[in-house]
């Protein structure tokens, strides 16, 4: 199948008037990668262009073009010499140069890039290119807000900053203003004046011409699934620079508006379709198109994703996988509770009779595959444990639980990690705390999950541990060649509470001492993510679909999660009767009083009353309840001020109140 290609050259106007030392980096950038085509095409293109393999199949171009305010700047030698073509243009007569030679006839041009250019560009020359469409960049010597305008690395340095780097922005009218794309930071330490400026420049060539091409060559993107989790994940990729368009498979009603949907009956369809859409990355929120090989479909066909193929997906789909992956690495296995396999009666007797000769707790009796967050069952009494394992090895979840783990039971504090693999590294997220029983005070049956809140309340002697489980997890994932781009969901125990409490040094402790991994799962947890997308720092350029693209491209590297020191909860409204039976078709009303109290909604059971289209305009008053869990409300609020943190919850509840339908139910403990 061949995939949409568009053949567009993508045209870059340069302002500069320096030395122009960042000129030349993105001008040698796209050089190198053989996408640069010049005025004089005949002459400069076999000249210029290298072509290696990994760029033979590439069908971009880009021309680059440059402007000086300065008649002596050094900018204009570099150009003379790469063969870009230039022009000097007095400041006084830039906007007039615009419109009558450069963008003449309509033909503007896809992003203008300042690159030292060091004046402030008036309403009307940003009006020209197009600065409400984000086609303007810049880059920053300082980490903006911080030393705007003139000088910015010598007056960083006199001030004696500890931490200092380089900012790259959209423009707006304001000096050095406007959405911030990538703020790096580092450590000053103890460098000179000279060496502090040869470490922002060679920063600069580095991250400057990659934006630039993230921006010229923007992506498309499929989101896959259909509850509160998609929504959130869609509604930040939205939000990004690097977005050209956003499709979405199954999405609710909820959230339909954000993209073009993509109908299919099947894999097969779903994949021509995208491939005629010219989609560049698929993103799958639940867990059952991983296990059906979704990831390898795509793949094959040169589609990106971010999802477990089916040989990882594995790692959720049997618990008996996951166990050996974890002993995997004899000399330095992840911890889990000590397990038998069980295929049998007789062999679940010998099981139970093993943890009762150890003196164990009763133990634990798990459904080896996916039983849809039902197969975990807690026994009060070693009979009730034999009567358990017959059931499921009876057939209870069907194939599901033909094979079973009896497992050791473990007591402790419960947390979620959330960590993103590219083939090679791994990232995570803050720790986060879902709250999986339908009732308060973990109370009733388990659910899909009710709330969560991010970050968990741990102890830093708890987080260190949790780092080393994380640094053994990416050594096996490592070592097991794990060959997959996507999420690898840790839900684990601490159960060594006791040296956590009693403020022993942290340095003594085993590393993941009392850090137990109760399951993992291959995508992103419904609701947990919902809370901590919020942790992202989009004011530092912490960018989801970035980081994505980061770990398409296999780049991804530890600093590329930022967070924001805040805290986010999340709370599931959901139907009566869930999780068993919930009933559906109520109408929803009072959503409006979301804005009022700063939250969000990501919608999950939810779909369009009856007699309403698609093109709605009163789109809030439209919906009806289509499932148990019926939305997400989200709010967040600066850690350091606890005042703060107490207001979003109540936030929470307001809306979670004025928020109507037949039959809602929720917990009311969430965060407290
Ligand atoms: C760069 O350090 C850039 O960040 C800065 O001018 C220098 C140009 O160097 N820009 C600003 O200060 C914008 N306010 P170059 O001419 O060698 O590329």
């Amino acid at each position: 199948m061949l995939q949409k290609q568009c053949l567009k050259t993508k045209r870059v106007l340069i302002l500069a008037s320096g030395d122009g030392s960042n000129f030349e980096a993105i001008v040698k950038y796209f050089q190198d990668k053989g996408l640069l085509v010049y005025d004089d095409a005949k002459t400069s293109l076999q000249k210029h262009i290298r072509c290696d393999v990994a760029d033979k199949t590439s069908q971009h171009k880009v021309y680059i073009e440059l402007i000086s305010d300065k008649k002596d700047a050094n900018v204009l030698k570099r150009a003379h010499r790469l063969n870009i073509k230039y022009h000097y243009v007095e400041f006084n007569n830039l906007e007039t140069f615009l419109q009558n030679n450069i963008l003449k006839k309509g033909q503007g041009f896809d992003l203008y890039v300042l690159a030292g250019f060091m004046r402030v560009l008036p309403k009307q020359i940003l009006d020209l290119m197009e600065f409400d469409k984000n086609k303007i960049v810049n880059i920053h010597p300082s980490l903006l807000p911080e030393f705007k305008g003139k000088n910015a690395i010598e007056r960083a340095f006199a001030a004696g900053v500890l931490k200092t780097g380089v900012t790259v922005h959209f423009v707006d009218e304001n000096l050095d203003g406007g959405k911030i794309l990538e703020r790096c930071a580092f450590e000053v330490s103890a460098l000179s004046l000279e060496e502090l400026e040869a470490k922002i420049h060679a920063l600069e060539h580095k991250i400057y011409p990659e934006i630039i091409e993230k921006l010229l060559f923007k992506k498309n993107v499929l989101v896959f699934g259909g509850g509160a989790r998609e929504h959130a994940l869609a509604f930040k990729i939205a939000l990004s620079p690097y977005l050209a368009k956003l499709y979405l498979a199954k999405p609710n009603d909820g959230f339909k508006n954000l993209g073009k949907i993509i109908e299919f009956k099947d894999y097969d369809e779903l994949l021509r379709r995208a491939l005629e859409c010219g989609i560049d990355i698929l993103v799958i929120g639940p867990e059952a198109p991983l296990f059906e090989g979704l990831v390898d479909m795509f793949n094959a066909e040169g589609i990106k994703t971010i999802g477990a193929n089916k040989a990882w997906a594995r790692l959720e789909e049997s618990k008996i996988f996951a166990k050996e992956f974890m002993a995997n690495s004899p000399k330095n296995p992840i911890k889990t509770a000590d397990y038998r396999v069980v295929n049998n009666i007789p062999e679940a007797d010998e099981a139970l009779n093993y943890f009762k000769a150890k003196g164990a707790n009763v133990p634990v009796i798990k459904a080896d595959g996916s039983a849809l967050g039902k197969g975990v069952y807690l026994p009060s009494s070693y009979d009730d444990a034999l009567m358990c394992a017959k059931e499921y090895l009876d057939g209870k979840f069907g194939d599901a639980s033909r094979k079973i783990l009896i497992e050791e039971r473990l007591f402790g504090i419960e947390v979620s990690i959330m960590s993103l693999w590219d083939g090679n590294t791994l990232v995570s997220f803050p720790p986060a705390c879902d709250y999986k029983r339908l009732l308060d005070d973990n109370k009733g049956p388990n659910t899909g999950g009710m709330g969560a809140y991010a970050p968990s309340k741990i102890t830093p002697v708890q987080q260190k541990r949790i780092d080393s489980y994380l640094k053994k997890l990416e050594c096996a994932l490592k070592i097991c060649g794990a060959n997959f781009c996507g999420v690898v969901y840790s839900g684990l125990i601490l159960t060594d509470s006791s040296k956590v409490f009693d403020g022993c040094d942290a340095a003594n402790i085993d590393a993941d001492n009392g850090v137990y991994v109760l399951e993992y799962n291959m995508r992103f947890g419904d609701p947990e993510i919902q809370a901590l997308l919020e942790l992202l720092d989009d004011g530092a350029g912490c960018d989801l679909l970035d980081i994505f693209i980061k770990m398409t491209q296999k780049r991804l590297c530890k600093s590329d999660l930022k967070f924001k020191n805040a805290v986010a909860y999340c709370l599931t409204l959901a139907s009566k009767g869930y999780p068993v039976c919930p009933e559906k078709g109520a109408e929803i009303s009072g959503l409006m009083a979301v804005k009022k109290h700063n939250c969000k909604i990501y919608f999950a059971g939810v779909k369009y009353k009856q007699n309403t289209s698609d093109s709605s305009l009163d789109f809030l008053n439209s919906l009806a309840t289509n499932g148990g869990r019926v939305m997400s409300i989200v709010r967040s609020a600066d850690k350091s001020n606890p005042e703060a943190c107490i207001e979003a919850i109540l936030d929470i509840y307001q809306t979670a109140q004025k928020i109507k339908y037949d039959g809602k139910i929720y917990r009311k403990d969430i965060g407290k």
